[in-house]
Parts: structure tokens; sequence; C-alpha cells
């Protein structure tokens, strides 16, 4: 039986006083928690230390937004994994659909990440959706298929395991717009067959797949429900303890 994984992405929100309050608010929330959920919280960079020490001992995990694929070296203005790792991080969102759109990052350059992570021994969330002009002109799948099989290059069956998959149409973000869950459940149930097409049966039945989009306390437990959607990759519902807190407690 897989668990339930809810991710909070932070995204450029919450300054060191605005991160310590809302972590104080989550942690206060955490006791209710079953024992079959992982939550995982994912701050700005400047937030991750002091974060990393707040939730000692809770059970949260902690992640963070991005990475570079290099060790180390003149990157100006980037961070590495072993950088996350010193911090306390355990997880790293990868290939976002804001990095990608606004940050032009390809798949070449996400799969280096996943391959960097992964080496590093960080759990990377890989995010993958199409846009609204894609699913609308019934190009969702072959994308899907791309971004899986170009991000997923060279990764073995044995990091796969530490691999969440984050399904998060790019329409459904920031939106208000949530994918129905008979449609998220549909992609999902595509993402793992391909899984199974390129690892094995094993791999697609135990791999955890997020859905994101607009997840909020309201819609989360009928998402969460189908029998494919894994858990959620939550923006603007992870922002206030008591709507983050709605969400891993609905299901
Ligand atoms: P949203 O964002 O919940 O605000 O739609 C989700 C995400 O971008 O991960």
């Amino acid at each position: 039986m897989r668990k339930k994984v809810i991710a909070g992405n932070w995204k450029m929100n919450n300054d060191l006083n605005q991160s310590v309050e809302l972590i104080a608010g989550i942690k206060n929330k955490i006791s209710s928690l079953k024992n079959n959920v992982e939550v995982i919280v994912c701050p700005p960079f400047t937030s991750l230390e002091t974060t990393a020490a707040l939730i000692k001992n809770t059970g949260i995990g902690l992640g963070a937004q991005n990475m570079h694929f290099e060790e180390s070296g003149a990157f100006t203005g980037e961070i590495s994994a072993k950088m996350l790792l010193s911090v306390g991080c355990n997880y790293v969102i990868l290939g976002h659909s804001e990095r990608r759109a606004i940050f032009g990052e390809p798949d070449e350059l996400i799969n280096l990440k996943l391959k960097k992570a992964l080496s590093s021994g960080l759990n990377p969330i890989f995010c993958i959706g199409e846009t609204l002009a894609e699913r609308e002109n019934g190009s969702t799948f072959d994308i899907v298929k791309k971004q899986v099989t170009n991000g997923l290059v060279g990764i073995s069956s044995d990091d796969l395991k530490k691999v969440i998959i984050a399904y998060e149409p790019v329409w459904a973000i920031g939106t208000g717009k949530t994918a129905s869950p008979a449609q998220a459940q549909e992609v999902h149930v595509y993402i793992r067959r391909l899984i199974k097409e390129l690892y094995s049966a094993d791999s697609a039945e135990n791999i955890i797949i997020q859905y994101g989009g607009s997840v909020k306390p309201g819609n989360a437990a009928e998402l969460l429900n189908q029998p494919d959607i894994d858990g959620a990759l939550v923006g603007g519902a992870c922002l206030e303890a008591e709507s983050f807190a709605g969400i891993f407690t609905a299901i």
C-alpha cells in the first residue's frame, strides 16, 4: 500500500519571520496526522536552515524548490545539492512548471538535476504537466510521456524508488481551476503505465505520484481518494497553516 505524501511548495513567499510563524502553525496541527501520511514543507532557500531546526523530530520532511546540477563552481546565484543536504534537506522539487516556463528549463536540464539530486542522496519531487493549449489540442499524454521519458533518462530502478512524480497540469496551477478527480486519475494511470513500460510492474506499483494544481481542503479528499493519486503538491493553500493542515487531515 502506497503512503500519501503531501508537500507544500511555498514558492517565493515568506521571509524568515513569516516562515517561523507558518511552521509553528503547521506543528500545532501535525499531531492529528495518520501514520500512512507524510508531510513535506518546501520553503525558500533563505528559510531552510531555520525550518530544519524547527521541524526536528516532528517527522515533517524538508525540501528545497530547485538546485543546480553541478557540484560547485562559478554559477552565480545557484545552490548545489550538497548545500541543500548541509542545511537538512531531504527533498528537492525539480522541473516545476514555473522553472520550465519562466526560467526556460528544458527536460535535459531537469534530467541532469534529477541525476545529481539522486547521486547526492536527495529525494526529488519531479514535476510534469501539460499547458492549457496542450490539453485543448489533445496532446496531454504525449507531453506527459515526453517529460517523463526525457526526465528519467539514465535513472536506475533503484534510484527511481527515491523519486516522487508530481503531475501538475499547468492550467490548474494557481488558477483555482482544479483537474476533476477523474481527469487527474486518468493521467496518473497513464504515468503509472509509462513507468511500467520504462521500468517494471513493481516500480509502477510503488512510485508515489502526487497531483498538484489548486489543491485545497475542500477538494483534497476527493482527489486523494482516487486510487492512483498518492498525495498532493500544494502551492497557494500551503501558505496558511489552517488550509495546509486541512489538506493533510482531509485524507
Ligand atoms: P497551487 O500551486 O496549489 O497554487 O495551484 C501548485 C504548485 O505550483 O505546485
